[in-house]
């Protein structure tokens, strides 16, 4: 018998549907987002499998002719959200952003081709997203790592999904405040204006934003041009996660050339993440390229080593201490930023809160690294958070309190994800 839980994060999914696409949260973000979307085909996968793979169309449906996936998909307008397209001005046939977002897609993917009841169904959907994913990945590696580094680069802190993460404190503050575009910001309208970034946080993003308009969304100018340069440790290690699925979905879906192209990016990409390690700090690190130096601000990102398979025996170990510590400062696992750093804030959006999607994936990576108790109290606590309070945006670390928006798609789907057989 299917439980009221099940049943209720799947009427979460239903009601954020607006016609094969999910809202993360209509009030808040009433479009499709990239990253949110995999997360969401994945939940849906549970129990609609058909409606899963729509989720993915519906998100390479806003795909460009260059294989960027936009971190935000226009299907149809809405007045509650800053900035709209026309801010962004990308002139594509379906209205999107001109920036991507953590790339989780491929994971989402092959996880639904893995766990498909409808094989026939699965692997024909499959084949006509596969080329799409192929050509999002070689837009990452062409455009965001030309000289074959092993790290892609993001060039908004919106790209990483961690917006205003202390990590982004320092290289955001060499991007000027002035905009072009008037900032009419609709967020702190619906949220309390304290779980969200500050003001001056979006006249950065904004300043950006319209820095990228003014080179007509060109990635080699926007590279070139951006104040903001950072290899994000969570963008990378999940970059390099979504490569390993797709190279597995690639023996089934792609050519002899398409798999080795994407299994020689593979090795060069772990050998950059582990350089990223911080021995003395047991924690990975995100870089600033701008100064090319770490940034040593630990964040729940420093754990993906762990989801990408890019972490030795000593690595998983380090980070499982320091996970152990940062918990003893908190009732809840997994705050987004160490709670001993003073620019620790657990109630402000990504400077400290918990994110279910995140737990999801440090879960899985402990998990894979021989690491079950680790993996157990992340994923029971994932659960306890929504038992207490529903199914929030984020949730404060200390006492499980629900922030930001409620009834969010992402926290419903991964609650389907976590739900004991
Ligand atoms: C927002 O608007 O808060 C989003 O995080 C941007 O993608």
């Amino acid at each position: 018998m299917t439980d009221e839980r099940i049943l209720s994060a799947r009427a979460t999914l239903r009601a954020n549907d607006r016609g094969g696409y999910t809202v993360p949260n209509p009030r808040i973000y009433p479009f499709q987002w990239n990253w949110d979307s995999a997360f969401v085909a994945m939940g849906f996968g549970t129990f609609d499998e058909s409606r899963a793979f729509d989720e993915i169309d519906l998100l390479l449906k806003g795909q460009w002719d260059n294989g960027l996936v936009p971190h935000i998909v226009f299907h149809a307008p809405a007045e509650n959200y800053f900035p709209g397209p026309s801010v962004w001005g990308t002139n594509q046939a379906t209205p999107s952003s001109g920036i991507t977002q953590s790339p989780v897609l491929a994971s989402a993917a092959r996880r639904l081709w893995d766990v498909c009841a409808d094989r026939p169904a699965a692997e024909a959907r499959l084949a006509r997203i596969y080329p799409g994913l192929v050509r999002y990945h070689d837009w990452w590696a062409n455009t965001r790592d030309p000289q074959g580094t092993g790290l892609v680069t993001t060039l908004h802190p919106w790209e990483t999904g961690g917006d205003n993460s202390p990590a982004w404190d320092t290289p955001l503050a060499r991007v000027p405040m002035d905009t072009v575009t008037p900032i009419v910001r609709k967020d702190d309208k619906v949220v309390d204006p304290a779980m969200r970034p500050r003001a001056q946080d979006y006249q950065r993003y904004i300043h950006l934003v319209d820095t990228f308009r003014a080179t007509g969304w060109d990635p080699a100018k926007m590279l070139a041009v951006s104040p903001f340069r950072v290899a994000d440790i969570g963008t990378n290690a999940i970059l390099l996660r979504a490569e390993r699925d797709l190279l597995a979905l690639a023996g089934r879906f792609g050519t002899p050339a398409g798999r080795e192209a994407i299994a020689a990016r593979i090795p060069r990409m772990a050998a950059a993440i582990g350089r990223q390690w911080d021995a003395a700090r047991r924690h990975f690190f995100s870089r600033d390229l701008v100064d090319d130096a770490p940034i040593r601000v630990a964040t729940s990102g420093g754990f993906l080593p762990l989801w990408a398979g890019a972490t030795t025996a000593a690595q998983a170990a380090g980070l499982d201490a320091s996970l152990a510590r940062w918990l003893r400062h908190v009732a809840f696992a997994v705050p987004s930023t160490d709670p001993e750093d003073p620019l620790y804030e657990p109630r402000r959006y990504w400077r400290g809160p918990i994110w279910s999607v995140v737990n999801w994936m440090i879960a899985e990576g402990f998990a894979a690294n021989g690491f079950a108790a680790t993996a157990a109290r992340i994923r029971a606590d994932t659960r306890a958070l929504v038992t207490r309070n529903g199914f929030w945006e984020y949730f404060d670390p200390r006492d499980g309190a629900g922030l930001g928006g409620p009834d969010f798609s992402w926290t419903a789907a991964i609650d389907l994800l976590l739900t004991p057989d």
